[in-house]
């Protein structure tokens, strides 16, 4: 079952407009002189109302990482404008950034590279609460880290382990309940479940989607798995070479996807099914990705589009609103869109998991609202696994 969706009326948490981020390439050692740069991000639009789950996808490079970094405010825009609750935050600097840094948080990829190997698990928690000034009292501080802990479904005692007495779910249950400790609103998460296997995965997700409702959290989900962007995300953003070239609501993404970059990404997940193989109408990409420094003219795509045509040489296409909530830069699609009989990807059928570390024994897995989850005893449930 797809997580409740925001009303289609809340407005904008956060508007990208014409989001660049080109980091310079300079030579020489002691004088750089600048020789080019590289365009991760060259033009990006996107808004994310308050409550949803914005996937952002696409191959290795296209610079999604680096648009999370700038809306974290960790790079600083080269041009664009990053609205944050209708406040510029592109060009914030000084206390109002520290403010922002409350509000935004961040979840890594890595959970044992993200987190201090010399510190306790306890001490990384309270850090942040620490440095903000939220909260002084020692006692105080650490009855809030047990809570965080609790929260992300770890034993309290885990306070005092070190980050490589944990297992890889478990560190990463730490690094989501330090990007909480600030009670945020919105949550970058880099490639959040990616290193884990895939039992752990449906965890975390669960848990990700859990802290969504319970604390009106906001999130950009950034990933390459996307069977797990199609079950966690309510839209989906595709990008190509520093620029989105599909934006569209989840299922109609999976669906009915118009750009043929996104078809091909579709078309490169294998379905274990030779029946729907068969059928699948798409196929994957060929070639390499261009450079990010010398981008081809035209559309980016152009040099592995299998249906390119000469104009596609010359002009960028602009990414067009071509129906409700479905937006396109493609030159070659437009309304009414063609039909594609694509067997695309499935979020797959429930199955069941261990339930994570710290539930006790005798608890009871059972279904609810289509979920999996574990009553650990007196009306208190956790959320334990969604599908898979
Ligand atoms: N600090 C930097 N200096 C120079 N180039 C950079 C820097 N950070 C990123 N890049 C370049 O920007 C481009 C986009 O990188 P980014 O990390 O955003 O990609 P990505 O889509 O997140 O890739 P992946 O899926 O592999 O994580 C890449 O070509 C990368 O080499
Ligand atoms: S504009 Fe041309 S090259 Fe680009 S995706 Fe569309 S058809 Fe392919
Ligand atoms: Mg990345």
């Amino acid at each position: 079952m797809k997580p409740a969706e925001p009303a289609a009326s809340s407005a904008p948490l956060l508007e990208v407009k014409g989001l660049r981020k080109h980091f310079p390439i300079s030579e020489g050692l002691l004088i750089g002189r600048k020789i080019g740069e590289v365009k991760a991000v060259d033009g990006v639009d996107f808004t994310i109302r308050r409550g949803e789950t914005l996937g952002l996808v696409g191959e290795s490079g296209c610079g999604k990482t680096t648009t999370g970094r700038c809306i974290l405010r960790l790079e600083r825009p080269t041009a664009g404008e990053i609205r944050y609750n209708g406040l510029d935050i592109a060009t914030l600097k000084g206390r109002p950034l520290l403010e922002l840094r409350r509000r935004i948080q961040v979840i890594f990829q890595d959970p044992y590279s993200s987190l201090n190997p010399r510190m306790k698990v306890g001490q990384i928690i309270a850090e942040p609460i620490r440095a903000h000034g939220i909260e002084r009292d020692r006692a105080r501080r650490a009855a809030r880290v047990h809570e965080l802990l609790s929260v992300c479904d770890l034993d309290p005692a885990f306070a005092d382990r070190y980050p490589h007495e944990m297992s890889g779910g478990q560190r990463q249950r730490v690094g989501i309940a330090r990007a909480l400790a600030l009670e945020p609103e919105f949550i970058v998460c880099d490639e959040a479940v990616s290193a884990l296997d895939v039992s752990i995965q449906a965890q975390i997700i669960n848990l990700l989607e859990d802290l969504r409702e319970r604390f009106h959290l906001t999130y950009l989900f950034i990933a390459h798995d996307l069977s797990v962007v199609r079950h966690i995300c309510h839209r989906v953003a595709v990008m190509y070479l520093g620029r989105i070239v599909e934006l569209a609501d989840c299922d109609q993404l999976f669906d009915n996807p118009q750009h043929p970059y996104t078809q091909a990404l579709l078309a490169a997940v294998p379905v274990p099914d030779p029946e729907v193989e068969r059928r699948r109408a798409f196929r994957p990409l060929v070639g390499e990705v261009p450079s990010t420094i010398n981008p081809p003219s035209g559309c980016t795509f152009h040099p592995r589009c299998p249906i390119a045509v000469s104009a596609c040489r010359q002009a960028r296409p602009e990414l067009r609103e071509l129906r409700p909530r479905h937006w396109v830069a493609c030159g070659q699609v437009d309304w009414p869109f063609e039909r594609h009989e694509f067997a695309g990807i499935r979020s797959p059928p429930k199955r069941a998991v261990p339930p994570p570390p710290n539930k006790e024994a005798g608890t009871q897995q059972h279904e609810q609202n289509g979920r999996i989850r574990w009553d650990r005893g007196l009306g208190c449930r956790r959320l334990v696994l969604l599908r898979r």
